[in-house]
This record gives C-alpha cells, structure tokens and sequence, in this order.
C-alpha cells in the first residue's frame, strides 16, 4: 500500500507538565480535507505547530509520503510541500494584498535575494512569473479585484482568506488550516468552503481546525476529535456527528455553532 501523504505516528507533545498532545497517530491523504476538531485547549493548534515544524514531538513521529520529517526545520518542510496558516491574522499590514502572496511565491523563488535586488534579466523574468501567479492565486480565492489594496484595509474575514493565497502560493501539497473561518458571516464561510473544496480537487490534502460544526461536516472526508490532547474518535462527518462521545465531550456543550 502506498505511504500516505501525510501521517502522524503516536505524537507526543509535552509543555512542562501540560500534556498538551498525546499518542495521537491519524493521516491525511491527497485530495482528502480531515477536520480537526476538538473543545479549547485540546492540542488542534499544537498538532499543526508540529507537522509545520515550529514544534518538534516529545515523542512519535510525523511523515510525509513515508519520510519523516521529524528534524527537520520549518524551511525545510515547505519544499516537500507543507504549508499552513495561523489561528491569528498574521500579515505585513503595510503590504499590499498582491505583495503578501507574492511573499508566500517567494518561499518558492528561484532567484537569490541578491539577483531579485539586482534585478538581473532572469530575476525580472521570474517576477512576473511570480506576479501572474500571484494574481491566479488572488482570483482563485476571490481576492483578485482587492490586489492593490493594503492588507490592513480589507476586512478580517478576507485577511484570511489572503492568508490561505499565501499558503498556496508555496504550491503545498498539504495545507493545514488554523480556525480559517474564525469571525466570518454566513456568506463568507460559503465562499470559504468552496476554497477549501477547490483545493481538495487540485489533489492537496487539506487538514482543517474549525469550531464552526457546518463547515467541518460540508467540507471534511473524515473528522478527527481531540480531547485533552488525546483522539476521542475519528469517522466520517455522520460518524462524528452521531457519536455520543463526541456528542458529550465536544458537540452537546453549545460551544460550536
Ligand atoms: N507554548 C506553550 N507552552 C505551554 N503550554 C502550551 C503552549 N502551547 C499550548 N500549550 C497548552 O497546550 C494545550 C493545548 O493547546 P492548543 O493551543 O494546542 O489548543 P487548541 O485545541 O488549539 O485550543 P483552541 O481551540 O483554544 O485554539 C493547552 O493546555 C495550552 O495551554
Ligand atoms: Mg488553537
């Protein structure tokens, strides 16, 4: 059987005394969206600080199409293709919103900073290269009319969205996605789940944190439940829904919505 895109193997993660991720092994296949959810403080954002690599595992390990990537820094996960996004806007706010992803192609640039500042013949090539990627990019997720407006003037819910076009815009084959649709309205979550869907079709593995309950069950194959930093269950999205664990530890306390 082939390696699966992405997999971890019994993480452990501790803080101190704060067991924060425990034994916890699940995967995420190409084209596949896993949501990972879980009440406050469960570990879903220590879980991708450890994939990205701004974490390394107390124990276990964690592998992409068989690899592991376990020592590796976050620079050198991003060329086997993983990217991500935060739980907090993190952007440059006096950049544009075209910069930003242009940024986030950089991460991929061919040219040496010092040829870019050169501006030799091929660095020049290479931006506009980048440039029309980077405005596909911005169409692609619906931002593109937005392009030469200052990240800070757009709304929240569009900073989010801009930072899912930063993350693609590093071509990863695996995106791991921080509560993107933390503060977003009825309709923006819409345009948010057929982004997320999009990428699913493009082949990525998309591993997705979300405490809205209808975009993880629109969007997700399959659903991984946390609790305190341990996996409660994992099932398809009717699986999920109907269990009683998940029903008492997670879904019953009114918490998601
Ligand atoms: N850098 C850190 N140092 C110490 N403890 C930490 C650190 N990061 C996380 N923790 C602890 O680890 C546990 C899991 O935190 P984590 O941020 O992964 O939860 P979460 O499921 O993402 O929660 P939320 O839904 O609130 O975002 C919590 O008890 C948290 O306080
Ligand atoms: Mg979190």
């Amino acid at each position: 059987m082939p390696e699966p895109l992405l997999a971890l193997v019994g993480v452990h993660k501790s803080f101190g005394g704060v067991r924060a991720v425990r034994d916890l092994s699940f995967h995420v296949g190409e084209g596949e969206v896993v949501g990972l959810i879980g009440p406050n403080g469960s570990g879903k954002s220590t879980t991708v600080h450890l994939v990205a690599g701004a974490l390394t595992p107390s124990a276990g390990d964690i592998r992409v199409d068989g690899r592991s990537v376990r020592a590796l820094p976050v620079s050198a996960r991003v060329p086997l293709g993983l990217a991500r996004t935060f739980q907090t806007t993190s952007l440059f706010p006096e950049y544009t919103v075209e910069e930003q992803v242009l940024l986030g192609c950089h991460t991929r640039f061919r040219c040496t900073p010092a040829a870019s500042v050169l501006q030799t013949r091929s660095s020049r090539r290479d931006d506009s290269e980048q440039r029309d990627r980077a405005f596909r990019i911005l169409e692609f997720v619906g931002l593109a009319d937005l392009a030469s407006v200052p990240a800070a003037a757009i709304s929240s819910a569009r900073q989010r969205l801009l930072m899912v076009a930063m993350a693609l815009a590093s071509e990863p084959r695996v995106l791991l996605l921080d509560e993107p649709a933390a503060g977003m309205v009825a309709s923006e979550r819409k345009a948010l789940a057929r982004v997320i869907t999009g990428i699913r079709e493009r082949g990525v593995g998309v591993l997705v944190i979300e405490h809205h309950m209808g975009l993880i069950l629109e969007v997700c194959q399959r659903i991984v439940v946390l609790n305190f930093g341990e996996k409660l269950a994992e099932g398809t999205p009717a699986e999920i829904r109907n269990d009683p664990r998940v029903i008492d530890a997670y879904l019953g306390g009114g918490r998601p919505c």
